[in-house]
């Protein structure tokens, strides 16, 4: 990566990798955790590729020490994991506490400090306790105060040493796979309901954690906290087609617009949201409420629920019109939203056949996310490239990815004025991919899932991300008098 400009980062650049508990964790039934949705929803056959589950993963659980020589090795300033909810609390509330969870993050932590790597931890990556699920999950009103004493419990226990939170991470990916498609846990089949249930209640229990943060423990312990966003750039299918253009903004609306503008610019959904709901209610005869819920007067509101701006980035799409199309006679997310985004044949694939590779589409969505939602920092806190097939540890094209997208994001932060503080590449270790198993691999180290040792080997590609923050680092370095 000898080409990139790294003096165009700032001094604190934040350079990190991200992992999520479920992903990498294993130890699943271990020393008193309780189980989660994913353990669940994998352990039922035909839901995952080949029946893969986490129930080993890399093993984190037990081979921690092992990471954090991955993390040593690419010279990380920051490390961004999530914790297990049900291994910390086996069954979602405070009245049972794991001390062997908690002992186990103490040391993640404590180890982490001792190497001058300052942790980044996500309260909630996809993964929540199976006994609050038996609740009605994300579904019941219940769940926005029991995920606020989660909070409070992590914020009491590890704030001292912790100071970046991010609540939860990509509550579309939750509402959407998880409650709309069904094809995340919990798997719920429930189009156009379910999903803005969830993610209603999501964006409360955020809320609600951020208050609690701010009110009790900011004053102390001096942090930052907010919730981590997934977006692709969009751009409309025909340029010169104005219901692509308008299909398009209904496309980031239904996305991005979702959460961020409640928490960054009204604290309300976009009105687009508001009005294609509304309408098709009626044309659909729809009478059992408002379906995308009204934010209550009685509970603090999401608006300025943030200390900075977290994104996730992977991909791009062109936006075609389908307001009109004939599948929009039924109850649908997608049909409310009657926006499809499709994959410009000239970007390439990697692994997977929803990563297009569009390194430029990330320059663009920061400039968007400045100009539209919010001034404060950005924080970068996934992207990522997957390998699919044969191991390559050699990964030309994944370093060549990095290469790309960090100089994107050097002109975001040099030509456009935007204030990015944080890149944090997903992910440390292949790991377990959601649906896809441990088929795609993502990680800046390859994890040798046959043998049970899970040798952890460097990629030519984490070789190159170690020494782009290697000259960033030996170039901003106080000079010693
Ligand atoms: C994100 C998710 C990660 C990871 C990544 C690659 O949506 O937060 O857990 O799996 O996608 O697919």
């Amino acid at each position: 990566m000898s080409a990139l400009d790294v003096t165009v980062f700032p001094k604190d650049f934040a350079w990190g990798a991200a992992t999520a508990a479920y992903q990498i964790e294993g130890g699943w039934n271990m020393d008193g955790r309780g189980p989660s949705v994913w353990d669940t929803f994998c352990h039922v056959k035909g839901r995952v590729f080949e029946d893969h589950n986490g129930d080993v993963a890399c093993n984190s659980y037990q081979l921690w020490k092992e990471d954090l020589k991955c993390i040593q090795q690419l010279g990380l300033t920051h490390y961004r994991l999530s914790i297990s909810w049900s291994r910390l609390l086996p069954d979602g509330t405070t009245n049972h506490v794991n001390p062997k969870g908690v002992a186990y993050y103490n040391e993640v932590i404590d180890d982490l400090i001792a190497c001058d790597v300052t942790p980044m931890i996500t309260l909630y990556h996809m993964d929540l306790p199976q006994a609050l699920q038996d609740l009605g999950g994300w579904n019941s009103g219940d769940i926005a105060d029991i995920f606020e004493s989660y909070a409070r419990f992590c914020f009491k226990t590890f704030g001292d040493r912790v100071k970046l939170w991010i609540t939860l991470n990509e509550p579309y990916v939750c509402a959407k796979l998880g409650h709309e498609d069904g094809t995340f846990a919990p798997g719920i089949k429930d189009p156009g309901i379910s999903v803005y249930l969830t993610g209603h209640n999501m964006l409360r229990a955020h809320t609600k954690a951020w208050h609690t943060y701010n009110a009790h423990f900011r004053p102390l312990q001096g942090g930052q906290v907010s919730l981590a966003l997934n977006s692709d750039w969009a751009e409309p299918l025909n340029p010169d087609c104005p219901k692509d253009a308008e299909a398009t903004e209904r496309y980031k609306d239904f996305t991005l617009g979702w959460f961020a503008c409640p928490v960054f610019c009204t604290g309300d959904y976009p009105e687009s949201m508001r009005f294609r709901i509304e309408n098709r209610n009626l044309d659909l005869g729809y009478k059992q409420g408002s379906r995308l819920p009204h934010f209550s007067k009685e509970e603090p509101t999401p608006l300025g629920t943030a200390d900075f701006f977290a994104l996730n980035y992977y991909t791009s799409r062109k936006v075609k019109d389908l307001s009109s199309a004939g599948k929009n006679n039924e109850l649908s997310f997608v049909g409310d939203q009657g926006a499809e985004g499709v994959v410009d044949p000239s970007w390439p694939i990697s692994g997977v056949h929803w990563l297009a590779v569009v390194p430029d589409g990330l320059r663009k969505l920061l400039k968007c996310i400045k100009d539209t939602y919010s001034s404060l920092p950005i924080y970068i806190t996934e992207n990522g490239f997957s390998q699919m097939g044969p191991v390559q540890i050699e990964d030309a094209d994944r370093s060549q990815f990095y290469q790309d997208t960090l100089q994107e994001v050097g002109k975001a932060i040099s030509q456009d004025g935007v204030n990015v503080k944080a890149y944090f590449a997903w992910s440390l270790l292949d790991n377990f991919e959601w649906n896809d198993g441990f088929n795609v691999r993502f990680g800046l180290f390859h994890v040798d899932f046959s043998t049970p040792e899970l040798k952890r080997t460097i990629y030519r590609s984490g070789r190159e991300y170690a020494a782009v923050i290697s000259k960033h680092r030996s170039q901003t370095k106080p000079k010693s008098v």
